[in-house]
């Protein structure tokens, strides 16, 4: 079987004014009627090739986190003291589940279209986990975005690639290399590992993170279906991604490419490609009812109480929610997070 691991973190501000630090962006309904984190539930729920999943957040979201589980059996919710990043908050999992076990790692705020190819997928990416591979689920690029990690297609095999090259991040000149080459995937941020390897190589490029994390762990105290960690040692930990600490620095990555429907999300316009199916013959997509758009193309309007009412615009995003209103181009979205609004919540 494989252990789904789901991570819920982040304050995702590029969703502002909808997502808020109560309430962020995988505990919203946003693509369908359920939000993100259930979907990704319900993905690996009810399917005996997958055990009972462990969820891994900060605790001010335990609430919301119990109430949109469900009665998913035996679920077991780890509890952050402090968030430290995906590192620390995967090493716990791995250090809380047994060494042979293989883990796979699911963010909670994306959209998969195709759940069916994501299992088949986990299980191609769990069968080189097992030989000892830390496997990252590879996209095929379509622009030379930023944000993500970018896999270079190494050796084949079965089922995927070796990494040649791990590169989380890099900047726009890199990035358009890159996706000219043809010989790279993006990094769909969701990893299967086995938890005992996973554990040595994060001690071999962050040794004292691991040791804080199982100092954290052997230090902690189970609640029922919650595990708290040790809070102080946990707090010592200097905070990284797991593409920093580990997925650049191994010799093991490899990859296994996979088409789903894979969005993060990540801002307003994204959200509005994922939703095109339900856009008129403008394209314009109207959300939340009360929404008039008029001589107005590629319009995206979302509200949750007052109406919006539009003339003459093309390519922009406007939300409203509660006493908030924002409106950006497509192209702006991705600075909404920067935004006094966004930042000072
Ligand atoms: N529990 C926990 N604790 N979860 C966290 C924490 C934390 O401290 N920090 C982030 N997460 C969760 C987020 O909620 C998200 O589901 C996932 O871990 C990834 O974190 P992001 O902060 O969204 O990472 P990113 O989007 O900048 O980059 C990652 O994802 C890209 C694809 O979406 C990287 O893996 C990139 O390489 C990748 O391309
Ligand atoms: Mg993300």
């Amino acid at each position: 079987q494989i252990h789904p691991v789901i991570l819920c973190g982040g304050s995702g501000t590029r969703l502002w004014p909808l997502s808020r630090k109560a309430l962020p962006k995988p505990f919203l309904p946003l693509v369908s009627a359920e939000t993100l984190f259930e979907q990704a539930v319900r993905r690996v729920a009810g399917d005996d090739r997958f055990a009972a999943l462990m969820v891994v957040a900060g605790a001010a979201h335990g609430d919301v986190i119990l109430a949109q589980l469900g009665d998913a059996p035996g679920a077991r919710l780890v509890v952050e003291p402090c968030a430290r990043n995906t590192a620390p908050a995967i090493a716990l999992a791995a250090a809380l589940l047994p060494e042979d076990a293989v883990m796979l790692v699911c963010p909670s705020d994306h959209h998969i279209a195709d759940p069916a190819a994501f299992r088949a997928a986990a299980l191609a990416a769990a069968e080189l986990a097992r030989q000892d591979y830390l496997v990252s689920f590879g996209i095929a690029p379509d622009r030379p975005e930023t944000g993500y990690g970018y896999l270079q297609h190494g050796d084949s095999l079965p089922g995927g690639y070796a990494i040649a090259r791990f590169v989380e991040k890099p900047d726009l000149a890199r990035a358009q290399e890159y996706l000219a080459s043809g010989n790279f995937s993006w990094n769909g941020g969701i990893f299967a590992f086995r938890a005992g390897h996973l554990l040595a190589e994060l001690a071999a490029y962050r040794p004292e993170m691991a040791r804080l994390v199982r100092q954290a762990v052997a230090e902690g105290r189970e609640d029922g279906a919650c595990f708290h960690p040790a809070a102080a040692p946990f707090a010592a930990i200097a905070g990284d991604s797991i593409d920093y600490a580990v997925m650049e620095n191994t010799a093991r990555a490899a990859m296994v490419p996979v088409e789903m429907g894979w969005s993060d999300i990540g801002n307003w316009a994204a959200l509005a490609d994922a939703l095109a199916q339900t856009a008129d013959d403008d394209g314009n997509i109207g959300r939340g009812g009360r929404v008039d758009l008029d001589q107005c193309r590629g319009v995206f309007a979302l509200t949750d109480g007052l109406r919006i009412s539009a003339v003459g615009l093309e390519d922009v995003c406007i939300i409203v929610s509660g006493d908030e209103v924002l409106v950006t181009t497509r192209d702006g979205a991705q600075r909404v997070g920067k935004l006094p609004g966004a930042v000072n919540q």
